[in-house]
């Protein structure tokens, strides 16, 4: 049978509780690269234990078509000036988009105004995206943030519909086309190799110049959460399956340049993504106007 503790060594424990309460507060923000932040520490955090979050794998044949959806319209997407400052926030690199730029179409409850976009990556050698299509994972994963009728990001997490994000994936190709928005964004990674490094944005691309390739008249769509804490479940999703084809060298400055502190430290920013998450009863809907396109099994 265990003694009972005397009066000196209750006050003891107290004041480890409480020391390691403090530093429990001031040093655990979430991360990707340790243990004891890792995605798998995530469920006491807002709603990442929740029954809607993202990513998920896509498999397509239980995808259902969605007569409801249409065609995305992008405004704004094409000008230059809207890119204002990218930024190395400590989990990613992130661009932040001066007001204005939107989207709406069939199936969007409302007008989603763009806020910024940002990378999920692994090494070189390993893909990095987070969704996944049918267990097939890509090098690199955009995301593209919008907001409903221009709601703040905070205000957004409380609606169901606060977001709609697109997601494109990045692909490895030796035999990429060239272009050029991929190449002057990725070299700019360069200027934010440390957590609080930023630049200022002055018409070196445009969003919709990094698109240029992409086939945006197919899509899956379902409802899920933000990938990164709180993980709220406010987000409609947007994936687009055709690839990007980049070169091999703008996969490398993304998954090469940046730390997710100081380049003291050395931990170097990869594997920032969020493992994928059940899936379980929801729906998943595609649309597709593409000629090539009809059958969804072979997206
Ligand atoms: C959207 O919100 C931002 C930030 O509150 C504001 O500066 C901007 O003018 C708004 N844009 C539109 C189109 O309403
Ligand atoms: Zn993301």
């Amino acid at each position: 049978m265990e003694s009972i503790n005397p009066p000196w060594k209750l006050g003891m424990h107290v004041l480890l509780l409480l020391l390691l309460g403090g530093s429990y507060v001031s040093c655990e923000e979430w991360c990707y690269d340790k243990s004891s932040c890792g995605p798998r520490t995530w469920y006491s955090l807002g709603q990442c234990n929740g029954a809607n979050q993202s990513p998920i794998n896509i498999e397509t044949r239980k995808a259902m078509p969605g007569s409801h959806l249409g065609p995305i319209d992008f405004i704004g997407y094409e000008d230059r000036l809207r890119p204002q400052l990218l930024v190395n926030n400590g989990h990613y690199a992130e661009v932040e988009m001066k007001s204005g730029a939107a989207i709406f179409g069939r199936g969007l409850p409302a007008t989603y105004y763009l806020k910024s976009f940002h990378f999920h990556w692994d090494k070189s050698s390993a893909p990095g995206s987070e969704h996944a299509v049918n267990g097939k994972r890509y090098d690199i994963e955009l995301h593209i943030v919008h907001t409903k009728n221009n709601m703040s990001t905070e205000q957004a997490r409380k609606d169901p519909e606060g977001y709609a994000v697109l997601a494109f994936f990045l692909k490895k190709d030796n035999y990429a086309p060239k272009m050029n928005a991929w190449k002057t964004l990725s070299d700019l990674l360069e200027f934010i190799p440390e957590k609080g490094n930023s630049r200022q944005l002055h018409g070196e691309f445009s969003l919709g110049g990094l698109l240029k390739t992409v086939d945006d008249s197919h899509y899956y769509r379902y409802h899920g959460s933000l990938t990164t804490p709180p993980c709220s479940e406010s987000v409609i999703w947007t994936i687009f399956p055709d690839p990007i084809p980049v070169s091999p060298q703008v996969v490398k400055k993304f998954t090469q340049s940046l730390y997710f502190t100081t380049r003291k430290e050395g931990r170097r920013m990869q594997n920032n993504f969020r493992p994928v998450q059940p899936f379980r009863n929801r729906k998943l809907f595609y649309f597709t106007e593409s000629k090539y396109h009809h059958d969804p099994y072979q997206f």
